[in-house]
């Protein structure tokens, strides 16, 4: 744990205005500063900053928070890493007390092993310096020193034990290992892992270097060495110059999504300073995820060979879960022979904008692939094509986006959106919800469910409800598995905070009372339970929606799933109520970073569940 002292007396030192203002142009508007929102699309900014409460605050989508709130939601970092980060940016370190989330020795662990990384990504720095031999190869591949300077390129000379000059104890420094730069000869001599090599240092969010990759100057193999997964570097989840690209991305409105280490440098040498790349690995939604939080259009150039094209189908597949009105796909085809770096090293920086301008939408892309590989003018054709379609769709969450390409494939396969959609199995008419479908598990696009306010008492379920609320997509499947009620514990503890719980959490928390005093209780009595007509008219939505679920859901996960969910908004919604009243220090200050942390936490088993 960061002792709350530190983090008061961090935040009295920060000027948030200079902190936001790092990522978003801020022009004064009276007191306050206003700028375009970094968290949604907009054209006018109702984005604003306020320096004597030192929050920020969007009247567009919402967004809210102190410094270290916006460095958590614009960055992508966890509460701990901000604080770390923020403090980095004015020197000061921070203090831990006991009982921190990570266990001192692996804190202390991965901070040595970062050190070590450091190090060698120095020492690989300044041999390039002094190698003719590796400066010629990147001229010749059309690098300056300034790319290779930004991006922190080095070279691993071709003798065995050059991190020797680093560290004092080489020979038996067993960390060094762990960090994937040394191996163990069979004679149990420890030797350099990146030998001859022109090194990429791999950064994190926050700029540290976590591992290397490291190219060889000729033709041996194998081309790449990459450090091997360590306690700080994980493949599948980082992605390499991001933490350089950053405010291009920003700057640009997009990322360059590239297959290589090369191609990056060489879109940077080229001005495309937004290019990142996986590391050797196939997209994930992990990082589609990681990277839709920094911009809200991904563009993919892949090789145009035939890895090529695969590896841009696989990323389309990686960003149907994320997709949507807001958050956009564009795949750039590139001519066979070409790889982003060869091809704007022929083609110019130009020729490369004009691939951009002209790159496929994700729906293009998909009813392309549709055309090509089925017949969709036989019925045979079109019938194999939706169910090769089936698995893809139910992944993507219920949007305005989904609809529209729901309606275009309808039309390509000759159907319409309707019939199309139950051939897909979605549950719901497009528009209608389907949070829980059982490919869909947790997803949310539905109203909030309440503001635990003096509100009138609006049915927010109402006759014929259209979004579904969370919290009575939670009562039908604990009604479905009574057994499991327990695991509503955790929420119940939230809403007894509750002075005024809206309508719905009360009735919610009525009909748990019910099920637990006794979990055999027979539907046909739930449906007469409450003598209160609102109630029970909610009481009768959760039973109508319980019937409907289907037999084989796993309701354990189900139940942890919208447990999460209904917590998550409920942080958010305390959230957003501590924020106007603008706690500056004590117990509701210590209470609203709880909630941010509890929060965010919240966020990331959701997406992890997915
Ligand atoms: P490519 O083989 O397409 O290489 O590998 P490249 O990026 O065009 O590199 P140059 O232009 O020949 O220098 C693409 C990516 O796949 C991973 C690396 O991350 C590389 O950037 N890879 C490739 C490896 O990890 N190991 C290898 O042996 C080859
Ligand atoms: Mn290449």
């Amino acid at each position: 744990m960061i002792p709350q002292s530190f983090i008061d007396d961090l935040l009295y030192r920060l000027d948030i205005t200079d902190v936001v203002g790092r990522y978003v142009q801020l022009k004064a508007a009276g007191a306050n500063l206003q700028g375009l929102c970094p968290f949604h699309n907009e054209k006018s900014p109702s984005f604003t900053v306020s320096p004597s409460k030192q929050f920020y605050h969007c009247f567009g989508c919402g967004a809210h928070g102190n410094a270290v709130g916006f460095v958590m939601e614009h960055l992508g970092m966890t509460f701990p890493e901000a604080v770390e980060s923020l403090a980095g940016n004015l020197g000061i370190d921070v203090p831990h007390e006991k009982g921190m989330d990570v266990p001192a020795e692996v804190r202390s662990e991965r901070e040595e092993l970062v050190e070590l990384l450091t190090r060698a990504a120095n020492y690989y720095k300044a041999q390039l310096k002094k190698s003719p031999l590796a400066i010629d190869y990147l001229k010749n591949r059309g690098l300056t020193g300034q790319v290779a300077a930004r991006y922190g390129m080095g070279y691993a000379p071709d003798t065995y034990q050059n991190l020797e000059t680093v560290v004092d104890n080489y020979a038996s420094n067993t960390q060094l290992d762990l960090a994937g730069l040394t191996k163990m000869s069979d004679s149990n001599r420890r030797y350099d892992a990146f030998r001859g090599r022109i090194m990429f240092p791999i950064r994190n969010a926050k700029g540290q270097v976590i591992g290397f990759g490291g190219r060889v100057l000729g033709d041996e193999k194998p081309k790449y060495l990459n450090s091997p997964e360590t306690p700080v570097f994980s493949k599948g989840h980082e992605v390499y110059g991001l933490f350089e690209a950053r405010q291009a991305i920003h700057k640009m409105g997009y990322a360059l999504v590239t297959e290589g280490y090369m191609d990056v440098v060489a879109l940077a040498q080229w001005g495309f300073e937004n290019a990142v790349a996986t590391l050797g690995t196939a997209v994930t939604p992990d990082h589609v995820l990681k990277l839709f939080k920094q911009t809200d259009r991904l563009v993919f150039a892949f090789d145009g060979d035939g890895a090529g094209q695969k590896a841009a189908w696989r990323a389309l597949l990686a960003c149907l879960p994320h997709v949507s009105e807001n958050k956009r796909a564009d795949f750039i085809f590139l001519p066979a022979e070409h790889d982003p770096d060869s091809f704007i090293r022929t083609e110019g920086p130009d020729g490369f904008e004009a691939m951009v301008a002209q790159a496929a939408s994700l729906s293009e892309y998909l009813t392309r692939y549709l055309e090509r590989n089925y017949p969709l003018q036989q019925i045979e054709g079109s019938a194999a094509a939706i169910s090769f379609l089936k698995p893809l769709i139910v992944q993507m969450q219920p949007t305005v986006y989904r609809s529209s390409l729901l309606r275009a494939l309808a039309n390509l396969l000759g159907a319409t959106p309707m019939e199309l959609s139950r051939h897909l199995g979605l549950k719901s008419r497009e528009g209608g919800g389907d949070y829980f479908s059982p490919k869909n598990k947790g997803q949310f696009q539905g109203k909030k469910f309440g503001k635990y306010k003096d509100e009138p008492l609006q049915n927010n379920w109402g006759p014929r409800p259209t979004a579904k609320s969370p919290l009575l997509s939670l009562a039908a499947r604990v009604i479905r598995a009574p057994q499991l009620v327990n695991l509503c514990d955790s929420l119940l503890a939230l809403y007894e905070r509750e002075e005024k719980p809206a309508l719905e959490v009360h009735s919610f928390v009525h009909l748990l009372e019910k099920v637990r005093n006794d979990p055999n209780l027979l539907e046909a009595r739930l449906q007469h339970a409450f003598n209160d007509e609102t109630h029970q008219n909610w009481v009768n939505s959760v039973l109508k929606e319980a019937r409907s679920l289907d037999d084989s859901l796993d309701f354990e996960t189900e139940l942890r799933s919208g447990v999460y969910q209904c917590s998550e908004l409920w942080f958010k919604d305390e959230l957003e109520r501590l924020t106007e009243a603008m706690p500056t220090q004590g117990e509701q200050l210590r209470w609203y970073h709880e909630c941010m942390q509890r929060f965010q936490e919240l966020k990331q088993k959701r997406v992890n569940q997915l």
